[in-house]
C-alpha cells in the first residue's frame, strides 16, 4: 500500500531493473595512467547494453585527496581530475540515457575528505562551520570524549591542533564526520543532491546511511562479549549508540522529500544490519529508502537450508508494498567467487531469480576470483591500518579483464592493482566466444529476467530447502517458473510431481539443457542449478 506521503513506486524502472556496480578506478582506463575514468565507463556502455543491465551505480568520482578512494570526498559537485570533468560526466549521463540505462550516483554524506573546505571552516570555527562536525573536549580522565571506535581500527576521534578540540572520524582521521543535526549541513547536502538532479541522474546509492545521525549525548558503546581478537577492532563494541539511531528515519523521509522534487528518483540505502533492523528503512508508510541494500546473501553461510531460511525471512518480514533487493558483491566484501568456489554459477543464478533488485558487481559475470596483493601494492588503508585481519579490500577492486592484450585492455599503463593471474583466459573476449562461459550464463538469466515477468516482477515461493537442494517458485498469473539449485558437489534427484506434471528447463548454469523437457523427476548435476519452465 502506497499513501500521500510516499510517491506510487509500482510502476518505477527500478523493481525489474538490475543494477551494474562500477568501481571507477577498476573498470576502463582511457587515459594510459593506470585508473579508470568516466570515459572510460562510457566507451563500454555498449557492453553494459549488452549484458542486459539496466542501471550502473558508479561508486564516488568526486575530488578527492584518495585516502579511502574516493570515499573522502574534498568537493562533492565536481569530478576529480583523475577520473574526467563535468563534462565527461555529462556526456556519459547522455550516452547512457540515449542507450537506455539509468546511472546511479555514490553519495557520501556521513562524512567529508579532511580536505574539503567545510572543514578547515570548521576546525578555525570560521563562517558560522564552527559546529559543522562533531567536535568534542577530551573526556575529563584524559583522552578522546567517548569509547567508539573506527570502522577500519584504532580510535574514533582525533585531537586538532588547530581547534585544540577532537573531531568524530567513524572512518579514517582523514573522513571527520559531518553534523546531521546542523540544519545548515542538512541544507548544504540536500543541495547537493539537486546539484546532481538537476543533471539529470536516476538515483543515489547512499554510503553508510544508517550511521548518519548518532546518539545526541555520545554515550560510550557497551563492551560486545563475543568479540575475539580474529574480528575487525570496532566489533570490540556493540555499535549501539554510533549508528542506526531512531532519529535517522524522518531524516531519509526528508531526503526523499528532496528526490521528489525531480519526479522520486532511486535512493539506496548503504545498510549493514541484522535484518529485522534493516526493513525499518524503508521508513514508515514506505517513506524511507526504495531498496534499503540487503547483504544477507554475504552474510549466509552457502548452503541450501541456511539461504531457504535466510529468504523466507526476509520476505516475510519486508513491510506491505517495500520491494525486496539482493547484493551478491561488493567493493567491500571478497567476491562471490572467493567465497563460494565452484558455486559461484549457481550464485549467479540465485541473485538473478530471487525476487527484488540485484546488484550486480562488475566482474562477477566474469567469475573474477581473489587475487594476492604484493605487501608494496596494497592500497587499501583499512588493510594497513589492521594488518593481522584478512580485512583487506584490493583484491576485489582489481582491473576488469576485457582481452587479451596488454594490461588485459584495461589500461595501456601500469594497471593500479595487479590483475588476476588467470586473466588472459578469463576475460570478456574470450568469454563471448564461449557459449558456455558463466559471462553467457549471465547473460541468459538477464534475458530470460527480462522476458518473464514471473522472474522479473512475480511472486516467490520457497517449494523446498535442505539435503543441498533449493527450490522455489516464481509466478505471475499463469506463468509459473521453478529454480532449483543444487548447493552440493553431489549429484541430486527431485521429484517436482507436488508443482506440476510437465517441465521444461529453460536454463542450466551449464548451459546445455535449455528445452530439455521432463515429467516430475528432476536430476541436477553436482553445482548445478536450473530455471524450469512449468508446462502443465
Ligand atoms: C562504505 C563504503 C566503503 C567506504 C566507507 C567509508 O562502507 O562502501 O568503501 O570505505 O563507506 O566511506
Amino acid at each position: 500500500m502506497t499513501n500521500a506521503a510516499a510517491p506510487a513506486t509500482s510502476g518505477a524502472w527500478w523493481r525489474a531493473g538490475v543494477i551494474y556496480q562500477i568501481y571507477p578506478r577498476s573498470f576502463q582506463d582511457s587515459g594510459g595512467d593506470g585508473v579508470g575514468d568516466l570515459e572510460g565507463i562510457r566507451r563500454r556502455l555498449d557492453y553494459l547494453v549488452s549484458l542486459g543491465v539496466d542501471a550502473i551505480w558508479i561508486s564516488p568520482f568526486y575530488p578527492s585527496p584518495m585516502h579511502d578512494f574516493g570515499y573522502d570526498v574534498s568537493n562533492y559537485c565536481d569530478v576529480d581530475p583523475i577520473f574526467g570533468s563535468l563534462q565527461d560526466f555529462d556526456l556519459l549521463l547522455a550516452d547512457a540515457h540515449w542507450r537506455g540505462l539509468k546511472i546511479v550516483l555514490d553519495f557520501v554524506p556521513n562524512h567529508t575528505s579532511i580536505e574539503h573546505e567545510w572543514f578547515e571552516a570548521s576546525r578555525q570555527r570560521r563562517d558560522d562551520k564552527s559546529d559543522w562536525y562533531i567536535w568534542r573536549d577530551g573526556a575529563s580522565s584524559g583522552g578522546p570524549p567517548n569509547n567508539w571506535r573506527s570502522h577500519f581500527g584504532g580510535p574514533a576521534w582525533s585531537f586538532d591542533p588547530v581547534r585544540g578540540q577532537y573531531y568524530y572520524h567513524a572512518f579514517l582521521p582523514q573522513q571527520p564526520d559531518l553534523n546531521w543535526r546542523n540544519p545548515n549541513v542538512k541544507a548544504a547536502m540536500f543541495d547537493v543532491l539537486r546539484f546532481w538532479l538537476r543533471r539529470g541522474v536516476d538515483g543515489f546509492r547512499v554510503d553508510v546511511i544508517s550511521q548518519l545521525m548518532k546518539d545526541e549525548a555520545l554515550r560510550d558503546n557497551p563492551v560486545n562479549p563475543h568479540w575475539t581478537p580474529l574480528r575487525p577492532q570496532i566489533e570490540e563494541l556493540e555499535q549501539l549508540y554510533s549508528g542506526d539511531q531512531a532519529d535517522i528515519h524522518p531524516l531519509i523521509a526528508e531526503m526523499r522529500g528532496v528526490l521528489a522534487e525531480y519526479g522520486d528518483p532511486l535512493l539506496i540505502g548503504e545498510i549493514y544490519l541484522p535484518v529485522e533492523r534493516l526493513v525499518a528503512y524503508y521508513g514508515a508508510a514506505l517513506s524511507g529508502a526504495h531498496l534499503p541494500f540487503n547483504f544477507q546473501l554475504l552474510e549466509t553461510r552457502w548452503e541450501a537450508e541456511s539461504l531457504g531460511a535466510m529468504i523466507a525471512s526476509y520476505e516475510a518480514l519486508l513491510p506491505e508494498g517495500a520491494w525486496p533487493n539482493w547484493v551478491l558483491s561488493n567493493h567491500d566484501r571478497p567476491r562471490v567467487a572467493t567465497r563460494v568456489d565452484a558455486q559461484a554459477r549457481v550464485a549467479t543464478m540465485l541473485l538473478l531469480t530471487l525476487r527484488g533488485t540485484p546488484t550486480l558487481y562488475y566482474g562477477d559475470e566474469l567469475g573474477i576470483g581473489h587475487v594476492d596483493i604484493p605487501p608494496p601494492r596494497i592500497r587499501d588503508p583499512w588493510a594497513l591500518r589492521e594488518p593481522s585481519l584478512p580485512v583487506g579490500r584490493d583484491s576485489v577492486r582489481t582491473p576488469m579483464q576485457w582481452n587479451r592484450s596488454a594490461n588485459a585492455g584495461f589500461s595501456t599503463g601500469e594497471p593500479w592493482l595487479p590483475l588476476t593471474p588467470d586473466w588472459s583466459e578469463r576475460n570478456v573476449e574470450r568469454f563471448e566466444k564461449d557459449p558456455a562461459s558463466l559471462l553467457n550464463l549471465t547473460r541468459m538469466l538477464l534475458d530470460y529476467r527480462r522476458a518473464h515477468r514471473s522472474l522479473s516482477l512475480g511472486s516467490w515461493r520457497l517449494v523446498e530447502s535442505g539435503s543441498d537442494v533449493l527450490v522455489f517458485e516464481r509466478r505471475s498469473g499463469e506463468e509459473r517458473t521453478i529454480v532449483a539449485l543444487n548447493l552440493g558437489a553431489a549429484p541430486r534427484l527431485r521429484r517436482l510431481d507436488s508443482i506440476g506434471s510437465s517441465f521444461r528447463v529453460a536454463i542450466s548454469t551449464y548451459c546445455d539443457r535449455t528445452g530439455e523437457t521432463f515429467d516430475q523427476e528432476l536430476g541436477l548435476r553436482p553445482d548445478e542449478g536450473v530455471v524450469i519452465e512449468v508446462l502443465g
